[in-house]
């Protein structure tokens, strides 16, 4: 059969949302510590002590917004400890994480300075499981109270006279779990509770975001909207790409065709997830006024051996890019729905972007894909069909290609490609409908094996390069795209 990609270039209506491409920092192992933060007597060269390199390689990928403090570490995490002098800043227990110490170096100030830092919207998520009402509700007016006030007063004799702008709120984290074992039913009641009191102050609007579902937890998707969806801007969605199961994850680097072919099944079913979800949503909520926001998502294997198994460190291969591109394609093509989605987590752990060892960092594949699909943050939609052969492996199928496209405010088309099959190259014939393409530039991401990884030694291993494997005649496009392989398209009408 004849391999089709067909773009309907004149159509679309609906924006995919920069915050798609969102991120999440917990403080997990050495995401905030080391990760960002290294105080500012480090060696390591930082700005009020947040690492300049990190801040530096994100700042190129256009991070739109930035989930903090957690996760689990969420709803355990009181924070009033992490204002005020560091050194009287109390010591806690990550109870979560590995049992280390917290010291609360790194709390509000310094997550909001990182923010600015990086140029990207504050995300908060709040306590609900162990925390007030009232903590809750003190920490949206601390942060965004612009008048007088104990909690305002508070921000400015700890440094900050001027509020900041907090556009996005979390009330709670996976409650249904860590966040307090709840039932859906109880949740939803304490949802509607804790968000009355997170207030807009002082022309901040706070986008509210409830504790959504677990992987293909129906119900409590279900509960949500019927019991709380009018108080809600926003539904969130877990869900991780293993290997394996969760007893026995898998390697990050060492794997077989068979683990490389059930990683990238196991990422398609996110489609099917936000397709479920989505159609449950929209029984209540027809206008998609409320947003699925997928605020957890990516691989979580095996930790590295010889690491701190509560640090979930993890290398990253071809095959994270995969993974990375196979869910932004995703995303995209459910943007009516999915207005935010942020991969776990930036820094040293699951799929990160950037990995440390003390003053030195590499970006990992799965920063490649951001980069290379940035072009799709704001766009508009653009539907796209793909007709070709499967990707097959011990008689199980999977889509060979996946694929998104998007149309940006200069009228310039982004194609983005996934070739999951390992041993085969794809020709694609191609058709951009209601315009005529006259030139195109590409750039692909791939490798020789499918474990393919950079390392502190040898950081440019996998690395995007230019792609020369297209043609245009009569109005037709060819693209071959290599096995195993990421592949950006952008196209001019003139
Ligand atoms: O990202 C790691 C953990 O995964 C988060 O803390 C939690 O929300 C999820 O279970």
């Amino acid at each position: 059969m004849v391999n089709r990609v067909i773009i309907g270039a004149d159509l679309g209506t609906v924006t995919i949302e920069k915050y798609i491409y969102g991120h999440f920092a917990e403080h997990l192992g050495r995401c905030i510590y080391e990760g960002f933060w290294v105080g500012e007597e480090s060696p390591i060269p930082n700005t009020r002590g947040i690492r300049n390199d990190v801040v530096e390689a994100l700042r190129k990928i256009k991070p739109p917004v930035l989930r903090w403090p957690g996760g689990c570490f969420a709803d355990e995490y009181h924070w009033k400890d992490g204002i005020g002098p560091r050194e009287s800043r109390p010591a806690r227990v990550n109870t979560h994480w590995g049992g280390v110490t917290e010291n609360n170096h790194f709390g509000t100030h310094e997550f909001m300075d990182l923010c600015e830092q990086l140029g990207a919207d504050p995300y908060i998520c709040g306590n609900v499981g162990s925390g007030t009402v009232q903590e809750m509700a003190e920490w949206v007016e601390y942060i965004t109270f612009a008048g007088k006030s104990e909690m305002a007063d508070l921000r400015r004799q700890n440094g900050r006279e001027e509020p900041w702008r907090l556009p996005f709120f979390g009330v709670g984290n996976e409650n249904w779990g860590c966040g307090g074992h709840m039932r859906p039913e109880y949740y939803a009641d304490l949802y509607r509770r804790y968000q009355t009191y997170v207030r807009h102050y002082s022309g901040n609007r706070v986008y509210k975001i409830a504790c959504g579902a677990n992987t293909a937890d129906y119900r409590w998707t279900e509960v949500l909207m019927r019991e709380a969806g009018r108080w809600m801007d926003g539904l969130s969605l877990h869900y991780y790409t293993l290997p394996g199961t969760w007893e026995k994850k898998g390697s990050a680097t060492q794997f077989d065709e068979s683990e490389w072919f059930s990683t990238l099944r196991n990422a398609l079913h996110m489609e099917e997830l936000i397709r479920r979800h989505s159609a449950i949503m929209d029984r209540y909520d027809p206008q998609r006024r409320v947003g699925l926001i997928v605020d957890e998502w990516g691989t979580w294997y095996d930790v590295e051996p010889g690491t701190n198994p509560g640090f979930l460190y993890q290398q990253n291969t071809l095959r994270d890019a995969l993974v990375a591109g196979i869910h932004l394609n995703i995303f995209n093509n459910h943007a009516e729905r999915v207005k935010m989605a942020n991969i776990a987590q930036t820094v040293n752990v699951l799929q990160a972007m950037i990995l440390t060892d003390g003053p030195r960092m590499i970006v990992t594949p799965t920063y490649h894909v951001f980069e290379m699909y940035q072009h799709h943050q704001g766009a508009t939609l653009l539907p796209v069909w793909v007709n070709c052969d499967n990707y097959t492996m011990d008689g199980e199928a999977i889509p060979a290609v996946s694929a998104s496209a998007s149309r940006d405010a200069q009228g310039v088309i982004t194609l983005s490609l996934c070739n999951l099959d390992p041993n085969r190259s794809i020709e694609l014939k191609g058709e951009a409908r209601g315009t005529e393409i006259r030139e195109i530039t590409g750039r692909v991401l791939t490798a020789g094996a499918i474990d393919a990884h950079n390392t502190f030694e040898d950081p440019e291993r996998v690395a995007p390069t230019q792609f020369d494997e297209h043609r245009l005649e009569q109005g037709g496009l060819t693209v071959k795209l290599p096995p195993k392989s990421v592949v950006v398209l952008r196209m001019r009408a003139s």
